[in-house]
């Protein structure tokens, strides 16, 4: 009888009661109507008079010991139904973190979406760039003076290598394998060194464009910018080209829009001019297409570049051209794609 009283406590005591349904068979098995506890009172007679009492009071001890560990669990589910009939439905949810797209990843796919409608391709070349697609290639030779409108950071380990100071780079790559007609923008990162500052850093981001095909003229590339501008600045924007000098283009024209923060009436962005500088272009000169084994006798294009950063500057009124690269979160995550 004793052996049978310890055996049926450690059953109590180990009984594991993980859910509901353990709960019931603990009840079914202890506290029900054929619990097991019963079967002893039942032997209660056959143990010896004097030892009785002892057993009867260890039986009832068993038995509250299983209905206190019944009200324990049975109150500890209750509290769990109660926390779930308190959920207030109405409450909005928590915040999920989205992430944003970075500025100037905005203006990038913004410009390509302008030129894609105008059969323009996307083509990406090396940053990482050899001496011949940098400048020699685009009509830049050693010792040429204009190779220091580009402070260029060169590799060590190899004087052909340098980081590219511009995506024409890449036009002179796709000039060399593409099949003509060519007409493709080169987005990308380029590097110049130069002393960072709000409006200056060793690295920006580009956006230049090449056309190459039979009869392209500079009313062809007079019309495409247009096009861009009044696309991305607005349908009223007009566009001004100001003679100027590039090596790899003849005749080469800085492009100027008018100021669509002031409507021309002149502000602190346009310096009161009208006018926003925004990038270079020009016909691509006939050396640059014999480099590229493409006979300039039958075949003309136009190219054109901008510098990105500084139209997102614009466009999100930065005034510092840092902030980009800081990749500081509560900057970056203040951008909406449109204008
Ligand atoms: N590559 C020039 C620059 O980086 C821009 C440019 C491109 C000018 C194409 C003319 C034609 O400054």
């Amino acid at each position: 009888m004793e052996n049978k009283i310890k055996e049926i406590n450690r059953l109590i005591e180990e009984f594991k009661i993980e859910n509901k349904e353990a709960l019931e068979k603990f009840r079914i098995q202890f506290l029900g109507s054929k619990n097991i506890l019963k079967d002893l009172f039942s032997e209660i007679k056959n143990v010896a008079a004097e030892k009785r009492k002892e057993v009867g009071q260890s039986i009832n001890a068993l038995k509250s010991k299983a209905q206190n560990k019944f009200d324990d669990f049975m109150s500890d589910i209750d509290e769990k139904d109660n926390e779930i009939d308190s959920i207030d439905l109405s409450l909005p949810g928590d915040n999920v973190l989205l992430g944003s797209r970075h500025p100037l990843s905005i203006v990038n796919e913004e410009f390509i979406e302008v030129f894609e409608k105008i059969g323009f391709t996307v083509s990406e070349g090396p940053e990482v760039e050899d001496d011949w697609h940098n400048f020699t290639g685009l009509n830049l030779p050693e010792e040429h003076p204009a190779r220091d409108m580009q402070d260029t950071f060169f590799i060590e380990k190899n004087p052909d290598w340098l980081l590219r100071t511009h995506t024409s780079s890449v036009q002179m790559r796709v000039m060399e394998a593409q099949e003509l007609p060519i007409r493709t923008i080169t987005p990308g990162r380029v590097y110049r060194n130069e002393a960072i500052s709000a409006r200056a850093h060793c690295f920006f981001h580009q956006v230049e464009g090449l056309y190459i095909d039979k009869n392209v003229s500079f009313a062809d590339l007079k019309q495409t910018l247009l096009y861009f501008a009044q696309q991305y600045f607005g349908k009223n924007t007009k566009i001004r080209l100001r003679p100027s000098y590039f090596p790899f283009t003849e005749p080469s024209a800085e492009m100027d829009v008018s100021c669509t923060l002031c409507n021309q009436k002149g502000c602190k962005v346009c310096k009161n001019t009208g006018w926003l500088e925004i990038g270079g272009c020009g016909m691509v000169d006939p050396n640059v297409l014999k480099n590229a084994n493409i006979d300039p006798e039958e075949y003309s294009g136009f190219a054109f570049g901008f510098g990105i950063d500084r139209i997102a500057m614009l466009k999100y009124e930065i005034n510092d051209l840092r902030l980009f690269s800081e990749n500081d979160v509560r900057f970056i995550d203040q951008f909406k794609a449109s204008w």
